[in-house]
């Protein structure tokens, strides 16, 4: 673990939680990081909200009034939210360094679907259904690998081969399965180029026409298979229309900013809106030949993430960097904050930091002394196993602690032996269910 991208992801990890102004301990004023926004298309007003720093939230009054759902999730730094195709009220939700959770009844409680990952900082979640409907089939990008899971099946498989690629959680907007089901390709955008694999085919493939450019967004237009990557200041927009064969740069004006999103109108196939770091949102209804900035009443031009209502595309939300939900029901002429999100009056898991503790908690197996090690570079997110309080912290989730084991001894001290005592230890400690 001990090389400069690692490093750096660490404090990539800080900036994504506190924000890029300021500095460890985090911000006194209580703020929301948007990460992703759900519109449950069967009920417009049902909205689910994934924030960096405080967990899920949920609005069934098309967002006057909100309440948090995190009940069983251990890991508040949720990237990413999505709603089952095949069965309602299902949902799947990413944190970063918790895993996957899955709930099945709209939000209200949550459980673990870890079965199979060897890395829980998962960045996106990537949705399709078989092509009768019959069950979900989920994509997973994590900082290092993607993992495919159909909902006939009890664990998650990497599907990364030797495509080898560090995605920071920057980098967590850009996977796309399909664009449908019988044709389907996985694409992930990586800090460094595209990469498409065909379904059931072997390997990764670097698509040529964007070699080496750093994709940060990546969507698909079901209907016509059309793909469209947005870049870390490396270019703007790439569009392709022959399912990822050739790529067109999009019209001029974003070649030096950062795509955070990229949105697709169902109803009016030309128009698409972006949502940037440094220029907000930006709108086109020719297909990306010419941009519109739509910020009107947008205090910051940091927006992370877009979702319109099926049933009304001029409803449009936009989650922002630190100001919060906003919404718009013109098209994005005008923005309106979306005032009553609750906040956390401490920021779980950020702000309090655990005492030291070497002795495990009653019923739990002893902690081998080989596991200060893994303390060296970051806490946890159970207070029992924290020997040394950091301001980031990992989640002692149920999962396959041999592989996470294994990818953050690279480059320690810590030998096979102590290795294999660590994630005996920590298959043992994660198999029940933690007591609420
Ligand atoms: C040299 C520093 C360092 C050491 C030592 C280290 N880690 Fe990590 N760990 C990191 C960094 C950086 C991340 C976040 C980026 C990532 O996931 O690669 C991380 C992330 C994690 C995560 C969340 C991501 C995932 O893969 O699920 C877990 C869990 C974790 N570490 C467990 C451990 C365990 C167990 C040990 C001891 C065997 C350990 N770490 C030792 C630096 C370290």
């Amino acid at each position: 673990m001990k090389n400069t991208a690692q490093i750096a992801a660490v404090l990539w990890l800080l900036l994504a939680a506190i924000g890029p102004a300021q500095a460890a301990p985090p911000a006194a004023t209580p703020y929301h990081f948007i990460r992703a926004i759900v519109v449950d298309p069967r009920s417009p007003d049902t909205l689910y909200v994934a924030t960096d720093n405080q967990g899920l939230l949920k609005s069934i009054d098309g967002g006057k009034s909100w309440s948090f759902i995190n009940q069983g999730i251990k890991n508040y730094l949720v990237y990413d939210v999505k709603l089952s195709i095949t069965t309602p009220g299902r949902l799947y939700a990413a944190t970063w360094g918790g895993g996957m959770y899955q709930s099945n009844d709209a939000g209200a409680t949550w459980r673990e679907l870890n079965e199979g990952l060897g890395n829980t900082a998962v960045g996106e979640i990537a949705i399709d259904a078989d092509a009768q409907r019959r069950y979900d089939r989920l994509a997973i990008g994590t900082s290092t690998e993607l993992y495919e899971r159909r909902g006939d099946q009890l664990a998650w498989h990497a599907v990364t081969d030797r495509l080898r690629f560090w995605n920071g959680p920057q980098f967590q907007n850009a996977l796309v399965i399909g664009p449908n089901a019988n044709v389907a390709s996985f694409y992930i955008g990586t800090e460094r180029g595209l990469y498409v694999r065909q379904s059931g085919g072997r390997g990764w493939r670097e698509v040529a026409a964007l070699k080496g450019k750093r994709i940060a967004a990546m969507t698909a237009q079901p209907e016509t298979g059309w793909l469209y990557a947005g870049t870390v200041a490396d270019g703007g927009l790439f569009i392709s229309r022959n399912q990822g064969i050739t790529w067109q740069p999009a019209g001029a004006g974003l070649e030096k900013s950062w795509i955070r999103a990229v949105l697709l109108d169902p109803s009016a196939p030309k128009r698409l809106y972006v949502a940037t770091s440094d220029a907000g949102i930006v709108k086109s209804d020719d297909d990306g030949a010419t941009w519109t900035a739509i910020n009107a009443g947008l205090p910051e031009k940091d927006v992370r993430t877009l979702a319109l209502d099926p049933q009304h595309s001029d409803h449009l939300f936009a989650g922002l960097h630190g100001a919060g939900l906003f919404s718009s029901v013109d098209g994005g002429t005008t923005w309106t904050k979306i005032e009553g999100l609750p906040f956390d009056p401490v920021e779980k898991q950020t702000a309090q930091i655990d005492a030291q503790t070497t002795v495990a908690p009653p019923g739990k197996p002893a902690i081998p002394a080989a596991f200060a090690k893994c303390n060296q570079c970051h806490g946890w997110t159970d207070p029992a196993l924290n020997q040394k309080p950091t301001y980031w912290r990992a989640t002692a989730n149920h999962r396959n602690w041999r592989v996470t084991v294994t990818r953050m001894s690279e480059g320690t001290t810590i030998s096979p032996e102590e290795q294999a005592q660590i994630a005996a230890f920590l298959d043992r400690y994660t198999a029940e269910p933690a007591a609420h």
